[in-house]
């Protein structure tokens, strides 16, 4: 049976493929693959494994109706048409779990290196701009702890950031997610569930952990960061597209917000222009929540779990759906 790579996965994950008496073509190159060309390599293949930057539509299912499993190396799945996978009986699979805890330490990194304008300072001391520690200095930040932090999508990794925040830096928690809270992790992390408005109003921080689908794009809107506070930071750690990035860069020039922590963008790897000239209280990084060693390793391993136990009968370990 025939596994196809789209772009390279850590060699100890693909070996143990090749192990299982498996033919893996394994791409070389680390360039997203959509539409027909993915259809197309998917030929002959039982399974497929894809990464978030990859385009995975009907043709490919159409095209391909000996494909039994997707497994995509990243939590998020919004680059694949689920549906149509579905319709065709195909399963999709995730990495979830592996890269909770990288992609909650990655926001915590977002909010205090706005907060407290951490590339700012480290800038203005290679210029050679620090003569001295004086009271009322720049770049002078923003409180983290005690504030409150608002949490957009209370899954694993909204949790494991509400967990940082609450029982590290004190904060209030108000969140909203699709599903109901654990009342006992509730309360032990302060955390109340709210309408959007009611955590757009309250927070100090708004933090996004939703996954990107038809609904949640553009969930923050002009009118989002009209709402929120002008003290306010935005950080986002999820998918580019839930936040209309355009309205952003006017929201921040404008003093409506007073930054943005952005690990995420609209059109990965273009970052609209007008962010990238906002310096103050504005942190960019380029789609790292997950990168650690360690993490990224796991993941390869996840995915080929998944393709190994869909392979051999099983039921895949992270259905998406
Ligand atoms: C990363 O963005 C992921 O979805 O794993
Ligand atoms: C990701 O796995 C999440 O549930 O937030």
């Amino acid at each position: 049976m025939r596994v196809v790579v789209t772009q390279p996965i850590h060699r100890e994950a693909s070996e143990k493929l090749r192990s299982a008496g498996l033919d893996v073509v394994e791409s070389a190159q680390a360039r997203p693959v959509g539409g027909q060309e993915l259809a197309d390599l998917c030929a002959g293949a039982a399974a497929v494994i894809t990464h978030l930057t990859d385009r995975v539509d009907a043709t490919v299912f159409t095209a391909n109706p000996q494909l039994r499993v997707v497994a995509n190396v990243a939590t998020g799945y919004d680059n694949i048409d689920v549906a149509a996978a579905s319709g065709a009986g195909v399963a999709v699979t995730n990495t979830p779990d592996v890269l909770t805890d990288a992609t909650a330490d990655l926001t915590l990194a977002l909010m205090l290196a706005v907060a407290r304008r951490i590339p700012e300072g480290d800038a203005m001391l290679r210029r050679g701009e620090y003569t001295g520690w004086q009271l009322m200095q720049h770049p002078m930040g923003l409180d983290v702890s005690g504030r409150t932090i608002g949490i957009v999508g209370m899954g694993r990794i909204g949790r494991a950031v509400a967990r940082r925040a609450h029982l590290g830096f004190g904060m209030p928690v108000r969140y909203v997610g699709r599903s109901p809270g654990h009342p006992a992790d509730d309360a032990e992390i302060g955390a109340r569930r709210v309408g959007l408005p009611e955590l757009l109003a309250q927070s100090d921080f708004v933090s996004l952990h939703c996954p990107l689908t038809p609904e949640t794009r553009h969930l923050i809107s002009a009118a989002a960061l009209r709402a929120m506070k002008p003290t306010a930071v935005l950080v986002n750690t999820a998918r580019g597209p839930l936040v209309d990035e355009r309205a952003l860069a006017r929201a921040l020039r404008a003093g409506e917000i007073a930054g943005a922590g952005l690990d995420v963008f609209e059109r990965e790897p273009e970052v609209e222009s007008e962010l990238l000239d906002l310096r103050e209280r504005v942190v960019l990084m380029p789609h790292v929540g997950s990168a650690t060693e360690s993490t990224r390793r796991r993941m390869s391993e996840v995915a080929v779990a998944n393709v190994l136990s869909v392979l051999a009968g099983d039921p895949p370990i992270n259905p998406v759906s």
